[in-house]
């Protein structure tokens, strides 16, 4: 009997604003200061978008070189996933504005909306569709610019963000022991309110009002996701561990979405994991939300933390609320 399909990553991307946000510049304009964020968040800057930037330009910056890196064009594809929860417009999806930036006429192009969990969701989603046999070469994005909903007066959450995008180009495989070996997803909706944007949508369209109340920012409930994340976190871990019969040591790097120090690391030492098995770059990107896996994952690879023949975890939650996980065999 033939090996079964998988997929397996060929090539790795990830594109980040030049503009630099320090905690310095937020004790321009709120009470807080460097101490309180590094302590309470780990993070130190974070980069954002400039006019000109947008989602969409940052995903297919991310996409060429991930591309470039597969040796791929982008005509070879056979599908473009990009996950945001800050498209280019409301509609039509940033994957179609990507697709047409890069020439990949033709190629069918679609969004998901799972927040920070955004690219996990569009990994798994993408392997269900090479392991079925329907599509071997596929795009995945992951890409947002919070900036443009962050409420800069809003001390609690505005600290938290950066911009950027990160892509992996996907090809089918039937290598033993090669490729994304697990993925799993959850939701739970009625943990909407934990952290969303309550305007620009059907239930609350932009009106004057609608702006002038702040409606279109980040509204955040941060101790409750702050809980709620160590413990899916942990959850996540602890599930992608005993799926796949992995022990502690098996893993080479897990790769978390980047979101708070403390969360990451409370999560992390319940199974042990030393600090350098665990990637973490939100000191200097702070939290990229959908970007923030695959910019570390790309990063990790290019600094040679994680090499062929590793077994990885990546582990994500985000508003929705959602969460999702998967390993990887490199
Ligand atoms: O992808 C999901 C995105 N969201 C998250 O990951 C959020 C998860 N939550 C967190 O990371 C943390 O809850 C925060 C970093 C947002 C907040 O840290 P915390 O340790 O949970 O602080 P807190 O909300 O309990 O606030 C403690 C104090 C409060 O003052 P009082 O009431 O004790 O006087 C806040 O007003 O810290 C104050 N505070 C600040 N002080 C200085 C809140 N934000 C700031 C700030 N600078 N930026």
């Amino acid at each position: 009997m033939a090996d079964a399909q998988r997929a397996k990553i060929v090539g790795i991307g990830a594109a980040l604003p030049q503009k630099v946000l320090t905690n310095a510049d937020f004790e321009k304009f709120i009470e807080t200061s460097d101490e309180w964020i590094t302590q309470r968040t780990g993070i130190k800057e974070r980069r954002v978008a400039s006019e000109g930037e947008t989602t969409a330009t940052l995903a297919v910056e991310a996409s060429r070189v991930a591309l470039k890196n597969a040796g791929f064009e982008p005509t070879d594809l056979d599908l473009i996933i990009c996950c945001t929860v800050t498209p280019e417009m409301p509609f039509p999806a940033t994957a179609c504005f990507v697709q047409a930036q890069l020439g990949a006429t033709g190629v069918p192009a679609f969004d998901i909306i799972a927040a920070c969990s955004g690219f996990l969701y569009g990994l798994t989603t993408a392997c269900k569709y090479i392991e079925t046999g329907m599509y071997r070469r596929i795009l995945v994005i992951g890409a947002d610019t919070l900036s443009r909903v962050t409420d800069y007066t809003d001390r609690g959450s505005c600290i938290l963000f950066g911009d950027g995008a990160g892509a992996v180009v996907l090809e089918a495989t039937t290598e033993p022991n090669k490729g994304v070996i697990y993925n799993v997803m959850h939701a739970d909706g009625t943990g909407w309110d934990f952290i969303h944007v309550p305007g620009g949508g059907s239930r609350t369209p932009a009106t004057h009002k609608s702006v002038d109340d702040g409606m279109h920012f980040v509204k955040m409930r941060g101790r409750d996701v702050y809980k709620f994340a160590v413990e899916k976190m942990q959850w996540l871990l602890g599930d992608c561990m005993s799926k796949c019969g992995l022990s502690t040591d098996d893993v080479a790097m897990v790769i978390p979405h980047q979101v708070n120090v403390r969360i990451i690391a409370s999560a992390t030492e319940k199974y042990n994991f030393p600090l350098e098995k665990v990637y973490m770059n939100i000191e200097r990107f702070g939290n990229t939300s959908a970007a923030s896996i695959p910019v570390a994952l790309d990063e990790a690879w290019r600094l040679g933390r994680i090499k062929t023949g590793d077994t990885i975890m990546l582990v994500a939650f985000g508003a929705g609320l959602t969460w999702a996980g998967s390993v990887i065999k490199l």
